[in-house]
């Protein structure tokens, strides 16, 4: 006879290792990305915010990004009022990229995640040269 307590604590522990990984991400099987917030720009901010709250632009800042490109050049409007009153400047390379300057670390970090490719770069200039 095998020695039943024995088979069962090796089970127990099997069964730990292998759900530890889907436990960590949450049940996907690769790591989702961090994007880094680390930039002297966002250092700077008292409130650590963005021009919208987090989870809004997480789900929403690529409509965000095409109605802001609408606002300033179909109404020639290059200021942004945001729910909370407070006024950002309209502008893909010196709003956006100037808080999130590390492009690669912060924008790039997703999108090779998510595998989409924003098209964005063959015009727009990321400040620090990114071209992805
Ligand atoms: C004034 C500085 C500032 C500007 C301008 C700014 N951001 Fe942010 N952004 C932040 C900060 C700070 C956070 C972190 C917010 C938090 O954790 O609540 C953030 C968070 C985000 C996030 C969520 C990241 C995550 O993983 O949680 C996205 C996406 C984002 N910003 C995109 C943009 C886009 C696109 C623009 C331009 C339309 C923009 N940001 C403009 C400072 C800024
Ligand atoms: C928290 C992760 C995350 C961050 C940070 C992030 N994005 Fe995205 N972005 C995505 C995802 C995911 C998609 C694809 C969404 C979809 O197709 O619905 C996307 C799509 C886009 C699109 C539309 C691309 C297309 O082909 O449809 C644009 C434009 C864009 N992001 C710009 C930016 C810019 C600029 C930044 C940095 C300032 C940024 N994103 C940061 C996750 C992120
Ligand atoms: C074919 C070239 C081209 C492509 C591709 C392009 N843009 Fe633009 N975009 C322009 C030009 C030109 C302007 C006008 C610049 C100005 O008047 O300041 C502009 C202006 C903007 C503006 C408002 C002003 C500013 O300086 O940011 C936003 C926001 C914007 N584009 C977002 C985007 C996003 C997001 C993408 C990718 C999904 C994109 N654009 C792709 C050429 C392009």
């Amino acid at each position: 006879m095998y020695d039943s307590g024995k088979v069962i604590a090796g089970l127990v522990v099997f069964a730990a290792l292998f759900l530890c990984p889907f436990l960590y991400n949450h049940g996907s099987m690769t790591a989702q990305p961090k994007p880094s917030l680390d930039t002297p720009a966002i250092k700077k901010l008292a409130a650590k915010r963005c021009v919208e709250d987090r989870e809004f632009m997480v789900a929403h800042h690529m409509q965000f990004l095409n109605e802001w490109r609408d606002e300033a050049l179909r109404n020639g409007n290059r200021w942004y009022r945001n729910k909370a009153g407070e006024k950002y400047l309209i502008s893909l390379q010196n709003s956006c990229l100037k808080c999130h300057s590390n492009k690669k670390e912060f924008c790039d970090k997703c999108h090779v995640y998510a595998g989409v490719k924003p098209y964005c770069w063959d015009c727009h200039i990321d400040p620090n040269g990114s071209k992805l």
